[in-house]
């Protein structure tokens, strides 16, 4: 009965206070549309001066959107940028801000340890039925639950995409432990802030990331073998692929170190899968400080706007 009870509890949680912990670059876009969206949104981040400097680009990216959304209603665009402000506060304390969460998304930097410990101390506070829910891009979702094994009915993966109020999907991911109201719950709040939401299993790099970073480094190998230059590579893809961008542009533009991280995590991981053998040439160009789109210098180069020259 006991059992049943807890399960009750948790699946009839609705949402409408969020907590978001983490300001980077990803938690102020998930703050932004969930507040966006008409949720409570507590913003967390280590200091007021990262707190600050996030609410700060929430406010020009709202002004972004709601000039382009109302053009020729200047008043209501006025409004929707302090309507949603409205709904977002900050603060430095996870343990404090999960005190009335019904959801609580983790965007933290991606390192395990780190993300488990913020989740035990959210453990301490948060609401039971509380949905825990992280937006790691490489880490098993299961094992950050194993941090908090009595939260894993409610915890799940929402990963979305960068930049968060532009890119329209969200993967929703499923561990064998999550009930399937908490994991529709996590759906159906995907949908609300106009997302589509994509369910999958919890496996390497969800989705997308399976996909893509793999692909990448293979173009990448294909430079390194001199199979074809970086040019030629790219324009192959886009003209023969119908793709918006060529791979090695595109590794430059996600990061080359990010690229790098997730491969070499998996390859630990896994180590006789062939495909996510880390590569010498990518090893060193992040080695010399060429990062991609964000340094200026990878693959291309980029000018101080982020275009490519
Ligand atoms: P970021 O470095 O821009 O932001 C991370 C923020 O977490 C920083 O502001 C940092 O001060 C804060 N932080 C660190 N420890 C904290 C703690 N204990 N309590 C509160 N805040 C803390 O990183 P980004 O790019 O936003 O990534 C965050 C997560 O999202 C990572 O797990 C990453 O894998 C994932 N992700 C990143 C994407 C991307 O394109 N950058 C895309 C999808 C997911």
């Amino acid at each position: 009965l006991r059992q049943f009870s807890l399960q009750y509890t948790m699946s009839s949680r609705s949402i409408s206070k969020v907590t978001v912990i983490g300001a980077g670059l990803m938690g102020s876009g998930i703050a932004q549309v969930s507040a966006q969206s008409g949720y409570q949104v507590t913003l967390v981040d280590l200091n007021e001066q990262l707190l600050g400097k996030a609410v700060q680009s929430i406010q020009t990216s709202l002004e972004r959107v709601a000039k382009k959304q109302l053009k020729d209603r200047p008043e209501e665009a006025k409004q929707l940028v302090s309507k949603t402000m409205a709904n977002l506060a900050t603060s430095q304390s996870a343990a404090d801000a999960a005190k009335s969460a019904d959801l609580v998304v983790e965007a933290v930097v991606e390192n395990l340890e780190l993300k488990r410990s913020l989740y035990r101390q959210l453990d301490s506070t948060a609401p039971a039925g509380c949905l825990f829910a992280s937006n790691t891009s490489s880490l098993g979702i299961a094992e950050l639950a194993e941090a908090v094994p009595n939260r894993k009915p409610t915890f799940g993966g929402l990963h979305f995409f960068n930049p968060v109020p532009v890119m329209r999907l969200v993967e929703v991911v499923r561990t064998p432990d999550i009930t399937e109201a908490a994991f529709n719950q996590l759906l159906e709040f995907s949908r609300s802030l106009g997302k589509s939401a994509v369910p999958c299993k919890d496996t390497p790099g969800f989705i997308v990331n399976r996909l893509l970073v793999p692909y990448l480094t293979e173009a990448v190998r294909m430079l390194e073998r001199g199979d074809a230059t970086a040019e030629d590579i790219d324009t192959a893809m886009r003209l023969g692929a119908g793709h918006p961008m060529g791979p090695i542009e595109l590794a430059d533009y996600v990061g080359l170190d990010t690229t790098k991280f997730i491969m070499d995590g998996w390859h630990a991981k896994f180590p006789n899968v062939e495909l996510f053998k880390p590569s010498d040439m990518l090893n060193k160009l992040v080695e010399e400080g060429r990062l991609g789109r964000k340094t200026g210098l990878g693959f291309y180069k980029w000018d101080s706007k982020g275009s490519k020259l």
